[in-house]
């Protein structure tokens, strides 16, 4: 049950209260936070979407139909409260509080609807744990903390659309019901009832129709897109995901990079006020595997990978000796003043290094007392030596050697030296490190499919430098005019400049070994396109779930989007996905095969 509010208006938000109201009436709606009864008087803490107001209910001056309402109230009920700000009496002010030094004197309360007891707090301090959080997001929403991650959101949302207007983007929406786009991911499929048999696909990106919106002469395009991929879900990855995504004509890479270079500029300046130094720094895909062990390297400290290869070739230690000769390397890092760290924990180390496919780790402790390696038997302590000095490392530290193909070498030292960063809390929080990774391998060889993938997708162009050797069909030397945004250790964003010329075109679909046939099944559209005036072009796409992540200091992409999936790609809240109806299925002529309990 609850009071209509016949009338009643809100005169402004609980947070905008301020001092210079005193003595002003005003009227303010929202949830009760907290109550306090005292003997002639209680307070109240009212919560809108703008944060909390204290209002006090005083025996004295408040008639006693607002004191009769008051003690009805319970937390989470919806009221209006109309009353005079006043300034709290000094033992009263509270500096934590945005309206900490004013109150409002209630002349009436209203109740405008009733709430049951919530599953939880509702409040900030209270820890609450995830699936309950997300079972009643509704009420998680209401925590100011968590609300106020929606609101920048929102903030960066409309400073994105701000920018790129201004620039001369115009926003275009594109289907989401469509067909495969090309960025490696699963596809999310929608059976179609018209065309039994047949499926859409909802899109990974709307990469293909905004090429096709160049080839329309639409020049400079962008969309907050909605984007779907069925892969394992991580900190930084959900189902669906959100792109500021734009497109351009008539442009080369630093064009595209200057314009994403300012547009983040802006959204620090107008979201943080952080002044970011332009340009960027640009580092080459090869320098950034070979010092970082990444394509998205994190170098807000300074551990870097060495590359000792040279140093123990010659070496009868075997495991060192055979991956060398495979054509693979033996790096190190460097862990500072981690000479004595425990075996149990280096260990752990080990562990790391092994989730990345290394078969092991080998270590060599700068102790006070001497040299300790795990590989002393295979090295004199001349070459140890030359190892030690090759590296750079002092007494007191730690260093961890990895030998084996390029790849894993540089996914176990790079994700190790995250690792021994974070143990030794060398990353600080309140930096901001940017940067461009540019010069990606065009093709990247994937042992799941025993073939040469596209590294960005098969639409990106390559290095004009490398294009004689692309067009002689080398698949591993040739580099793409491809380019991420990296802030912090996390790729924000990515792009290329796209292929426009027919031969270019056909050579990569060769490469990757698409049959001709094949490329037109699934992209002949947009090469029909091509053959009608294809203007050069380019474009990039942010992941804004992750730039608003790392603005607002969030763990997860979840902490910011209203209503996330979980980790099995379920949503707690709506318990989707979920069986259907016979009759839907049939109406789909689709037959369920293998259920669910069959499947676990
Ligand atoms: P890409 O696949 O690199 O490029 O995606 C662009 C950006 O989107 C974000 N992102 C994600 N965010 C959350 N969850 C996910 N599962 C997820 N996957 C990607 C990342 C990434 O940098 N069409 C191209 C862009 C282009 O070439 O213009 C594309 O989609 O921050
Ligand atoms: P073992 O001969 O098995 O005792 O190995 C000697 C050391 O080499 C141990 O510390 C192993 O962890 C380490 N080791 C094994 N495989 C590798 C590898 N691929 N790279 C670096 N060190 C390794």
């Amino acid at each position: 049950m609850g009071e209509l509010l016949n009338g009643l208006k809100r005169s402004c938000y609980c947070c905008d209260v301020n001092e210079e109201m005193t003595g002003k009436s005003v009227t303010v709606m929202g949830w009760v936070s907290r109550k306090r009864i005292f003997s002639h008087f209680s307070f109240i803490l009212l919560r809108d979407r703008s944060g909390i107001v204290q209002v006090v209910v005083d025996e004295q001056s408040s008639p006693e139909a607002v004191l009769a309402q008051d003690k009805l109230l319970k937390s989470e009920y919806v009221i209006a409260v109309t009353g005079t700000v006043q300034k709290r009496t000094p033992e009263n002010i509270n500096p934590k509080m945005k309206t900490g030094t004013i109150e409002i004197a209630a002349e009436q309360i209203k109740i405008l609807s009733e709430s049951e007891l919530p599953p939880f707090q509702v409040d900030e301090k209270a820890e609450v744990g995830t699936e309950l959080r997300l079972k009643y997001r509704y009420l998680d929403l209401r925590r100011p903390n968590v609300a106020e991650n929606i609101i920048l959101r929102h903030k960066i949302t409309m400073a994105a659309r701000n920018f790129l207007s201004d620039e001369g983007f115009l926003e275009i929406e594109t289907p989401m019901l469509t067909k495969s786009t090309p960025e490696g991911a699963r596809d999310y499929l929608v059976p179609s009832r018209v065309h039994p048999g047949n499926f859409y696909a909802l899109p990974q990106s709307p990469q293909l129709f905004k090429q096709l919106l160049m080839v329309s002469g639409f020049d400079k395009y962008f969309q907050i897109a909605r984007c779907f991929r069925d892969e394992d879900l991580r900190a930084d990855r959900q189902p669906e995901f959100t792109q500021i995504d734009m497109e351009l004509s008539f442009v080369e890479e630093d064009d595209v990079m200057s314009l994403n270079e300012r547009f983040i500029q802006r959204i620090f300046k107008e979201i943080k006020g952080i002044d970011i130094q332009l340009p960027l720094r640009r580092i080459p895909w090869i320098e950034a595997m070979n010092r970082y062990g990444s394509d998205k390297p994190d170098t807000r400290f300074e551990i870097e990978l060495k590359d000792i290869s040279d140093i123990v070739r010659g070496t009868e230690f075997v495991v060192f000796a055979s991956a060398l000769e495979a054509g693979g390397s033996v790096r190190a890092i460097v862990a500072p003043g981690c000479a004595d760290m425990p075996r149990k924990q280096i260990d752990k180390l080990v562990e790391v290094a092994k989730t990345y496919g290394a078969k092991g780790l080998a270590y060599i402790q700068l102790k006070e007392d001497g040299v300790k390696s795990s590989i002393s038997k295979f090295f004199s302590e001349e070459e140890t030596d030359r190892i030690i000095e090759a590296v750079g490392a002092n007494k007191g530290d730690l260093i961890l050697i990895c030998a084996d193909k390029n790849k894993v070498v540089w996914d176990a030292l790079g994700a190790l030296r995250l690792d021994v960063a974070r143990r030794l809390d060398l990353i600080k929080d309140d930096t901001y490190d940017l940067l461009w990774v540019t010069e990606f391998p065009m093709f990247e060889y994937s042992e799941e499919e025993g073939r040469f993938v596209a590294m960005h997708h098969p639409f990106t162009s390559p290095m004009d430098e490398d294009l004689d050797k692309f067009m002689q069909g080398d698949v591993e030397n040739v580099r793409a005019k491809a380019y991420d945004m990296v802030l912090n250790g996390c790729e924000v964003g990515g792009g290329s400049i796209r292929i426009h010329r027919e031969d270019i075109q056909e050579q990569t679909f060769k490469l990757l070994n698409f049959e001709k046939e094949d490329a037109h099944e699934r992209f002949g559209f947009l090469l029909d396109a091509f053959k009608y005036g294809a203007p050069p072009h380019g474009g990039l796409a942010f992941g804004l779930d992750r730039l608003v992540m790392l603005l607002c200091g969030a763990e997860s992409i979840r902490d910011v989007i209203a209503f996330p999936k979980v980790k099995d790609a379920s949503c707690l809240l709506t318990d989707a996905p979920n069986k259907v109806d016979e009759k839907q299925l049939e109406e789909l002529c689709i037959a369920v095969t293998e259920t669910e309990e069959e499947n676990v």
